[in-house]
């Protein structure tokens, strides 16, 4: 059994760090063409470092500048996509911020940004790739499904955060999203899921692995005792984006170490 995405063409928000560059990698591994889409010029460099991990392993693809939460830039990213590739197959709508604050000193900039780039930005480039999947249609050289869109939310879609009310909501929201794509989209072939990683080494949580008490700290949330790698995450992707998934839609899967078994309940309640 091998996981094979040959022929088809990716998009990755958010790839030139962190989570979506594990996943640009993996898909490129599995054989996709990968778009490694970055916010702007001051992450071209780290977008271009990916790319060239990608070309020098084998696989193929090209850097795309693009701000998630702007219409005429996702507009613009896809036409551009789709003329020079010929479609696109896979969305991994992966691109979100955290701008953290005590909620009653969360400023409107601070919601405004997580929200638009987080919820808007997933729903903008989300229309994009239905409209481009529909307009193809089912393709067999390329895969069974119309298209398949994979959702970054978190553990905290459903785990509360304080201090980040802002960035739960948004990922409380991506569920349903997620979900309503499913139900509205899945007589077309199209294949809507949500990967929700718990802690993952990358720059968004520095503060939270960078020193060894901090990381101490974090591990007591964790069963599984270690830190997640964006690895961890691409390989799901990968799967999950490929015909082996092929009955998978409307579903969150949790890739946290067991967060979500509420570990401090292990020695209380
Ligand atoms: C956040 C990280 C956090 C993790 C677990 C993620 O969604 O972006 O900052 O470490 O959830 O709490």
């Amino acid at each position: 059994m091998e996981i094979s995405l040959r022929n088809q063409v990716a998009v990755v928000t958010g790839a030139s760090s962190g989570i979506g560059s594990g996943i640009a990698k993996s898909l490129a591994e599995a054989g996709a063409v990968v778009i490694v889409n970055h916010s702007s010029e001051r992450s071209f460099e780290e977008a271009k470092a990916v790319l060239k991990e990608i070309t020098e392993a084998g696989g193929n693809g090209i850097t795309y500048a693009c701000d998630v939460s702007k219409e005429d830039q996702v507009v613009k990213m896809f036409q551009d996509v789709v003329s020079q590739f010929g479609t696109v197959d896979i969305l991994v709508n992966n691109a979100g911020v955290q701008k953290d604050a005590k909620f009653t000193e969360m400023t409107l900039d601070q919601w405004n940004t997580v929200i638009g780039i987080n919820l808007t930005g997933q729903f903008l480039c989300a229309r994009e790739a239905i409209k481009e999947f529909l307009r193809r249609g089912i393709d067999p050289s390329r895969s069974i499904a119309c298209g398949k869109i994979i959702h970054i939310s978190s553990v905290h879609e459903i785990i509360p955060w304080a201090g980040h009310a802002n960035y739960a909501a948004s990922k409380g929201a991506i569920r349903m999203l997620m979900q309503t794509l499913a139900q509205e989209y899945g007589a077309d072939k199209i294949r809507v899921n949500s990967i929700c990683p718990g802690a993952i080494q990358t720059p968004i949580n520095k503060d939270a692995w960078s020193t060894s008490e901090a990381l101490s700290s974090l591990l007591n949330l964790i069963p599984y005792n270690r830190i997640g790698q964006p690895k961890d995450i691409g390989s799901l992707a990968a799967f999950l984006a490929s015909d082996l998934a092929d009955y998978i839609t409307g579903t969150s899967i949790f890739v946290d170490g067991g967060m979500t078994t509420f570990e401090s309940f292990s020695t209380g309640g």
